[in-house]
């Protein structure tokens, strides 16, 4: 399953890129306008820093508004996807932009009903928002698990990118139920990595290190070692076929 970094904090993508962790980003615009900072020029540098899918939503109600703004995004950058909204004006113009070969994740799906109908129109990512669903006493992995059936039933070829992640256990349950991408907060991303048992095993190692005499641990790469040396490493296999070979008088 992929990892998206739901965020328009260029901190936060910086510092998620530089785990090796994230392959794309989603930003809706209340995400957008926290950023204080002009639009297109943020959005560019987002697609700069990520190399990767960046989904942005359009901000109008209308498919012809929808449209144009689409066409303006898709030509700031090749890496963006353009959002639009799982309504009717939203469907028409994921199908016209779809057709003009941009792609487009249909977001703030919230049924299965509404994620057939945007793989009908021919969106590339459908984006079921299951935080906001499990806020309303709603089970949100049952609508991931629902569209992955259809989805399956009929081969479409629309990505279930999960949405509105709260928690880890989103995480791995949409990884269990097979949904192609998640997007979630830093927060999320970070609570991914943190386990306490690592945090009290690395302390233990620490502290027992801290015992060792100053001199014992100056020493601890073999003056043999490779690392020492400036040779390259090389494998078992590797050795013994240059010994056969040496015996062979090759
Ligand atoms: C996804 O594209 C949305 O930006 C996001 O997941 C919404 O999450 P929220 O319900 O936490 O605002």
């Amino acid at each position: 399953m992929k990892i998206f970094l739901d965020s328009a904090n260029l901190d936060e993508i910086r510092e998620a890129m530089s785990w090796g962790a994230i392959d794309g980003v989603t930003t809706n615009p209340s995400l957008v306008a926290k950023e204080h900072r002009n639009f297109f020029p943020l959005l560019r540098d987002i697609c700069e820093t990520v190399g990767g899918p960046v989904s942005m939503e359009t901000t109008h109600r209308d498919s012809v508004g929808m449209v144009t703004e689409g066409r303006a995004f898709s030509k700031l950058h090749p890496q963006i996807i353009v959002k639009c909204p799982l309504t009717q004006e939203g469907l028409k113009a994921t199908r016209q932009l779809a057709s003009e070969h941009i792609r487009v994740n249909v977001t703030l799906c919230f049924s299965a009903s509404q994620a057939l109908l945007a793989a009908k129109a021919g969106a590339y990512y459908v984006s079921p928002f299951i935080g906001r669903l499990d806020d309303i006493s709603t089970d949100g992995m049952e609508l991931i698990r629902a569209i992955k059936t259809i989805y399956a039933n009929y081969g479409f070829s629309t990505q279930i990118l999960v949405a509105s992640v709260r928690h880890p256990i989103h995480v791995v349950e949409a990884a269990k139920i097979g949904a192609d991408i998640a997007t979630m907060p830093f927060t999320v991303l970070q609570a991914l990595v943190k386990h306490p048992l690592t945090d009290i095993g690395l302390d233990r190692f620490l502290k027992d290190w801290e015992q060792l005499a100053p001199a014992a641990k100056a020493a601890h790469v073999p003056t043999d070692h490779p690392q020492a040396t400036g040779q390259r490493p090389i494998s078992a296999g590797a050795r013994a076929l240059a010994a056969r070979e040496k015996k062979a008088g090759r």
